[in-house]
């Protein structure tokens, strides 16, 4: 079947994105589903910031890649052996499905498992299929998703079934903003009733890791971003504080408010400095929550003696530590219950035309989460 997508064939090209155009908007084959696969209409696809470092080159990318991890829509048709799924279900697409066998599986830690890691370094399907190309060359998944186009040929484990009322494109941030964002919260951190948390980075990620730090009954969300105007949105959603991180006196307001640091900091805008100030707001005992992701060539230096007598810990969380199938239909009822009002992240919809302005626009700080709706 031929059919739209955005295609990126080269990292690194400079900003302006609106001139330089790293994503080609292009007619491309898609082929399947083959056995154990499914076809899926997009129905909306959001733009996370993790895309606009690919653009930009910190992180390598297998290319040509359709790209797009996040999204939502119908499916279409189902190859041999799939019996979960079946055409009309209303899916979320998601990154963080596994082998189902391996230690990390087994475990519950899908995203860790390796032949994840390794289906997404080579850029094809979890099974080892591609299923992209264009007149004859391959063209690479993105994360085994791929949403920026208009079908995508995918694994079931990549997609979670959900209610059909829900609109979808709603439903799209849940494949990577919020099962990140609440998932970090929930599943690495565990945060309870009564802890203490700040969260740098207000965009689509970190705003629902306040929505979930809220639900989670943190006494204290201090919200911090270099850019105020994500302020007045974060404190609706459960801040009870917000403070720029340009402010010098930053890291002793926070020791200030809460008596020797927070009891979680979460880094979620993926900047060094951030990280820096994530270490140096948490208390004693206290856990930093890496989750922004920054360029691959960045280190962190911490002092040996401190962090024994200290006892902090430093813990990673990638996709929210999730396991699709369980977590995202408990947030899902959460924002059906009103107590995760994600939708208030949408920065509005567009059709491919816009998405390179769009990357602009997430580079400037202007928006939260941008969708693409690939059949308007
Ligand atoms: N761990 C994961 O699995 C995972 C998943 C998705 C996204 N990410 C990463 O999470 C980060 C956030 O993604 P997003 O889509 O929410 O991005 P976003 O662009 O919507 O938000 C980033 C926010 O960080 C703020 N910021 C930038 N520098 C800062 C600084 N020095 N101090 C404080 N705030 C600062 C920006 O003003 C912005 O509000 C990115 O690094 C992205 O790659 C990680
Ligand atoms: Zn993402
Ligand atoms: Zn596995």
């Amino acid at each position: 079947m031929r059919m739209i997508a955005a295609v990126m064939y080269e990292q690194g090209l400079p900003a302006p994105y609106a001139e330089s155009l790293p994503l080609k908007i292009e007619e491309v084959d898609i082929e399947g589903p083959g056995e154990g696969e499914v076809l899926v209409e997009v129905r909306a696809a959001g733009l996370c910031h993790s895309d606009l470092s690919q653009v930009a080159g910190l992180r390598k990318r297998t290319v040509p890649v359709v790209m797009g991890h996040e999204g939502a829509g119908i499916v279409r048709e189902v190859g041999g052996g799939v019996t979960e799924l079946a055409p009309g279900d209303h899916v979320v697409m998601t990154v963080g499905s596994g082998c189902g066998h391996c230690r990390y599986c087994i475990g519950r830690r899908p995203v860790l498992c390796d032949a994840v890691g390794a289906s997404r370094a080579k850029g094809l399907l979890l099974n080892g299929r591609r299923a992209l190309s264009r007149g004859g060359s391959p063209l690479f998944h993105h994360s085994g998703v791929s949403s920026f186009a208009q079908y995508a040929v995918t694994v079931p484990g990549s997609l979670v079934k959900i209610d059909p009322s829900i609109p979808l494109d709603v439903a799209a941030l849940f494949g990577c903003a919020v099962v990140t964002g609440a998932g970090c919260v929930f599943n690495a951190a565990r945060v309870h009733a009564g802890h203490t948390v700040a969260v740098i980075g207000l965009g689509g990620v970190g705003l629902c890791s306040v929505m979930a730090a809220k639900v989670a009954g943190a006494s204290q969300i201090i919200g911090i971003d270099i850019n105020d105007s994500k302020f007045p949105l974060a404190q609706e959603l459960g801040c009870t504080h917000t403070l720029s991180a340009r402010d010098p006196g930053l890291v002793q307001q926070v020791k200030e408010l809460t008596g020797g640091g927070v009891d979680f900091a979460f880094e979620i805008s993926g900047s060094k400095p951030a990280m820096a100030t994530a270490i140096a707001i948490t208390c004693k005992g206290g856990e930093v929550v890496g989750v922004g992701m920054g360029s691959s060539s960045d280190l962190y230096e911490y002092a040996h003696t401190a962090l024994v007598a200290e006892e902090k810990v430093f813990r990673g969380s990638l996709m929210g530590s999730c396991v699709p199938k369980r977590d995202i239909p408990q947030y899902l009822a959460y924002y059906q219950q009103g107590r995760m009002p994600v939708d208030r992240l949408m920065s509005g919809t567009m059709s491919f035309d816009a998405l390179n302005i769009a990357l602009d626009r997430l580079e400037n700080g202007a928006v939260l989460r941008q969708l693409l709706l690939p059949h308007r």
